[in-house]
């Protein structure tokens, strides 16, 4: 129904305007009595046999939303009703900023694709505080924090320590961006040098808390071993408590859209399909060389059931999705946790 019927029309229109549009949907349909109940009904499956316990949390299913969706934490509740477990807002910065020209996100049919150049357009962490605080979350939250564009790197550890503190009370987990290819430089900041400097702030600020919240890194898939390396020395060194692997690639290797297209898309970060592979090697890898034991949010190309169950096979605890989300419709947690179900 929803690829037959629904997606050839959402797909006639820019996709960063079907998002808007969406998000308004989404804040309608919470207020309209009995359908959040419907909805829920019909895309949520429940069973104490799909729950998770990661990094001291309790997870209704493994399935959760990717950071991006809901930059201003304003439809985390009414996204809920999609089987959602949980749901990463932001990434937000320290100060609202509109991000790159548009256009900026665009899609690749034929790759089951996105390609976005965002660049962080967000209200604020301020703003996302106001939002939680309005609307108490009914699923899991997590907190992807960056820095605003126009500061530079030397500097990106006060708005790291910034968006942290001021978000530390409205979320369940953080998740420290340095992988996103659309702000300039920012992806300098995995190496292993700045990468401590900015998470022993965090740290240090996450001690004189009573409660405390685990710290994951976001990592880019198009990190080599040596540098995966050191993302499991920062494990090991117990500076994080997990990665989400991965973000979005800068590769355009193997896909069937035509390089004019490409080139007249340019730069941005590619997600969906084409890069479930290397997302999927990425996990492998950091679970295989830390014995199994390191805490992974698995996201990256999940556009299918299988490709579910690859990531969680290489060793992530729990999944993200996004653009298959986008490609496969509102029914598609539910499919991936009947199929979690059915393996058991
Ligand atoms: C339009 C768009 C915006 C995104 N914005 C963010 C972001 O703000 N922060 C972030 O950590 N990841 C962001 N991502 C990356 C996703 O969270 C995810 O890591 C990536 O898209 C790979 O998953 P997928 O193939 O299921 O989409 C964005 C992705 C897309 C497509």
């Amino acid at each position: 129904m929803y690829k037959t019927f629904i997606r050839p029309i959402l797909f006639k229109i820019q996709p960063e305007t079907i998002h808007h549009v969406i998000v308004k949907f989404m804040k309608v349909v919470s207020v309209i009595p009995g359908l959040s109940y419907l909805l829920k009904q019909f895309y949520t499956i429940s069973s104490p046999k799909l729950e998770r316990e990661f990094l001291g949390i309790k997870f209704a299913n493994p399935v959760g939303f990717a950071a991006g969706f809901d930059k201003d934490a304003e439809i985390y509740n009414p996204f809920s009703l999609f089987g959602f477990s949980f749901i990463e807002i932001g990434t937000v910065t320290p100060k609202a900023q509109s991000g790159n020209p548009k256009p900026r996100m665009f899609r690749l049919k034929s790759d089951s694709a996105l390609i976005n150049r965002m660049g962080f357009n967000n209200k604020g962490v301020l703003n996302a505080v106001k939002n939680i605080n309005k609307l108490p979350s009914k699923i899991i939250l997590g907190g992807n924090i960056g820095k605003n564009t126009k500061t530079t790197n030397e500097d990106a550890v006060n708005d790291y320590k910034y968006a942290f503190t001021h978000l530390y009370d409205c979320v369940d987990y953080f998740v420290v961006n340095v992988s996103c290819p659309n702000v300039s430089n920012l992806t300098k900041l995995q190496d292993k040098d700045s990468l401590d400097k900015i998470i022993n702030e965090l740290i240090k600020i996450r001690a004189a808390k009573d409660i405390r919240k685990p710290i994951l890194l976001k990592i880019s898939p198009d990190l080599n071993n040596n540098q995966l390396n050191d993302i499991i020395s920062l494990y090991t060194d117990s500076l994080i408590d997990g990665v989400v692997a991965t973000n979005t690639s800068v590769s355009r290797d193997s896909l069937l859209e035509s390089k004019k297209r490409l080139t007249e898309i340019g730069n941005g970060g590619l997600s969906g399909s084409p890069i479930s592979k290397r997302s999927t090697e990425v996990i492998r890898y950091l679970s295989e060389n830390t014995g199994g034991k390191m805490p992974i949010i698995g996201v990256g190309g999940i556009n299918s059931v299988e490709d579910a169950i690859e990531k969680l096979d290489a060793g992530a605890t729990l999944l993200q999705v996004y653009t298959g989300f986008i490609y496969n419709g509102p029914g598609f947690v539910k499919k991936i946790n009947k199929a979690i179900l059915k393996r058991m």
